[in-house]
C-alpha cells in the first residue's frame, strides 16, 4: 500500500482528523462484491505487516547513571532525599496546578484521595463501569458502595446524563474515569456534583497530558489520580500522583499516605493527626519518571497525530466506529487507541475472530475490558459481613436490581484496542493497520460462521 510522502512533523501540526486524512493518500479498497485478491494471513496467507512495533518502556543512558549515582547515596525513601519533592513540582507545573502528591502507585493515590475527601464506611460512590478493577476497588478499600453509571458506548465513558438517578442519599462522591485517556464530559459530572454536594475524584490514571476545554484533565474535580505504572505513557515501573488546587485537602492526602504524620513530622509517637498508612513514592521511582517527563510531549504528539491518521482512515472501513470524543474533550492521551467492531457489518464475523485475523496480520489488539459491574468479588463484597452490616437488605436488593447497563455491555462487545506503543509507530505503519483491517473486511466471508 503506497503512502503520499509527508513528514511526521506535517502530520502533527496539521489541523484536523479530515485534513491528516486527505494527506495521506492510502488506497483504501473498493469493498466490492468480487472475490478478494489476497489470502488472510490466519487463513495461510502473507501477513500485512511483518517488522516489530515500538517496544515500551523506553529509556535513555542518562537515566542509568542518575539511578546508579543515587543508588551510591544510599537516599533511597522520600524521607531523606529530594528527588521525590522535585519530581511533585515538575508535575504540578507540568499539569498547571498548585500542588501534586507522588504516591506508590495509581491505586493508592485514589485510596489516599477519596479518604481526604471525607469518604467514609457505608458512604456511596458513582463510577464509571469501563475501567481497570483498581477504579471500584478503592471504593471498597474505603469501606464504601460503588455504584455503576452507565457507559456512552460511543465516547466509552461515564455517561453524564444517567449519574442523577444513581444518587441516594449515601452519595458522596463521583469518581469518573477518563479511560484510555479519552475525557469525561467533566462540566456535565461537575454540575451534578455541586447539585447534591458531592465530591469529585477523576481517575486520570490512563490520561496524562489529555486536555478538557482548555485544561489538563485531572485538575477538572476536587483531586486527579495518575499511575506510572509500567505500560502507561509516563512509566516508572510502579507510582502514583494526585494533584490538586485545595491545599487543605493536599495536606491531608499528604497526611494520609504517610502514616497519618502531619507534614514536615518526624515523631513516631502522638503526633499522627489522621489515620493513614505508607503509600510513598521510593526516590528510584521519581528519578526514572523525570527523565520519562522528558519525552513525554514528543511522544503525545506522535500518538495523537497517528490516532488521527486511523481516525480518518479506520472510519471508512464499514463496520468499524473509532471512539467519539466527549463534548468537550480537545485531546485524548491515547493510553490505548480504541474502536468498536460491528459483526453485523462483517457479516456476523465474532469480534474474537476479528481481533484473532488482525494479530495473524501483525497488527497486535486486544478486546477492551468486560463488564466490570458483574465481577465476582463486587458479590463476594455485598455478601461480606461487614457490608451486610454497612448496608440494608433493602439498599443492597436495590444495588442488585439497578446494576443493569446496557451502554456498557453493548460497549464490552464490539471494543478492540490498539496500545500506546502502537500509536507509535511510523505513518506507513498506521496505513499497515488500515490496510491489515481492510482486508479483512474483503476477505469477512472467510472468516464467517
Ligand atoms: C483506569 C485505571 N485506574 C486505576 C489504575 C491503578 O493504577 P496502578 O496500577 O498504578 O495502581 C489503573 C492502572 O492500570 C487504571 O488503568
Amino acid at each position: 500500500m503506497a503512502a503520499k510522502k509527508i513528514t511526521r512533523r506535517q502530520a502533527i501540526t496539521a489541523a484536523s482528523a479530515g485534513a491528516i486524512g486527505t494527506m495521506v493518500n492510502w488506497t483504501m479498497p473498493a469493498f466490492s462484491a468480487g472475490a478478494p485478491q489476497e489470502k488472510l494471513a490466519i487463513n495461510g496467507g502473507a501477513r500485512v505487516h511483518d517488522a516489530p512495533w515500538p517496544q515500551w518502556p523506553v529509556w535513555d543512558q542518562s537515566a542509568e547513571k542518575n539511578i546508579t549515582d543515587m543508588l551510591r547515596t544510599g537516599k533511597w525513601w522520600r524521607g531523606n532525599g529530594e528527588y521525590v519533592v522535585d519530581f511533585e513540582q515538575r508535575y504540578a507545573e507540568l499539569m498547571g496546578v498548585k500542588r501534586c502528591l507522588a504516591t506508590a502507585s495509581g491505586t493508592t493515590a485514589l485510596i489516599v484521595s477519596l479518604k481526604a475527601l471525607g469518604v467514609d464506611a457505608g458512604d456511596e460512590v458513582l463510577v464509571s463501569p469501563y475501567t481497570f478493577i483498581a477504579s471500584y476497588n478503592v471504593i471498597f478499600m474505603n469501606k464504601a458502595l460503588p455504584v455503576f453509571v452507565d457507559t456512552d458506548p460511543e465516547t466509552f465513558l461515564m455517561d453524564p446524563s444517567k449519574i442523577e438517578a444513581r444518587i441516594t442519599d449515601r452519595t458522596t462522591a463521583i469518581l469518573p474515569v477518563h479511560i484510555y485517556g479519552l475525557p469525561v464530559d467533566m462540566d456535565s459530572v461537575n454540575a451534578a456534583a455541586q447539585k447534591h454536594n458531592l465530591k469529585v475524584v477523576e481517575d486520570a490514571c490512563q490520561a496524562w497530558l489529555g486536555q478538557y476545554k482548555g485544561k489538563k484533565v485531572g485538575t477538572l474535580g476536587d483531586a486527579g489520580c495518575f499511575s506510572f505504572q509500567n505500560s502507561k505513557n509516563l512509566p516508572a515501573g510502579e507510582g502514583g500522583a494526585i494533584i490538586s488546587n485545595n491545599e487543605a485537602l493536599m495536606d491531608r492526602c499528604h497526611s494520609i499516605h504517610n502514616c497519618g504524620r502531619s507534614i514536615g513530622a518526624v515523631s513516631r509517637t502522638s503526633a499522627y493527626p489522621i489515620a493513614g498508612a505508607n503509600f510513598r513514592m521510593q526516590q528510584f521511582q521519581a528519578l526514572i519518571l523525570m527523565s520519562q517527563m522528558n519525552r513525554i510531549f514528543r511522544d503525545a504528539d506522535i500518538r495523537m497525530a497517528n490516532a488521527m491518521l486511523l481516525d480518518a482512515k479506520l472510519k471508512e472501513i464499514p463496520g468499524i466506529v473509532p471512539y467519539k470524543l466527549a463534548p468537550g474533550a480537545e485531546r485524548s492521551a491515547y493510553h490505548f487507541y480504541p474502536f468498536r467492531f460491528i459483526s453485523k457489518e462483517f457479516d456476523g464475523v465474532a469480534r474474537d475472530k476479528f481481533i484473532k485475523a488482525l494479530n495473524a496480520e501483525g497488527v497486535p489488539c486486544s478486546s477492551g475490558y468486560g463488564p466490570q459491574n458483574k465481577d465476582g468479588l463486587i458479590e463476594d463484597m455485598l455478601n461480606s459481613r461487614g457490608y451486610k452490616r454497612l448496608f440494608s437488605e433493602a439498599r443492597l436488593k436495590q444495588w442488585r436490581e439497578e446494576n443493569v447497563l446496557p451502554g456498557n455491555d453493548k460497549l464490552c462487545t464490539e471494543a478492540v484496542t490498539f496500545s500506546q506503543n502502537i500509536l507509535l509507530g511510523s505513518i506507513n505503519d498506521m496505513g499497515d493497520i488500515v490496510k491489515a483491517i481492510a482486508k479483512i473486511y474483503e476477505n469477512r466471508k472467510s472468516l464467517a460462521g
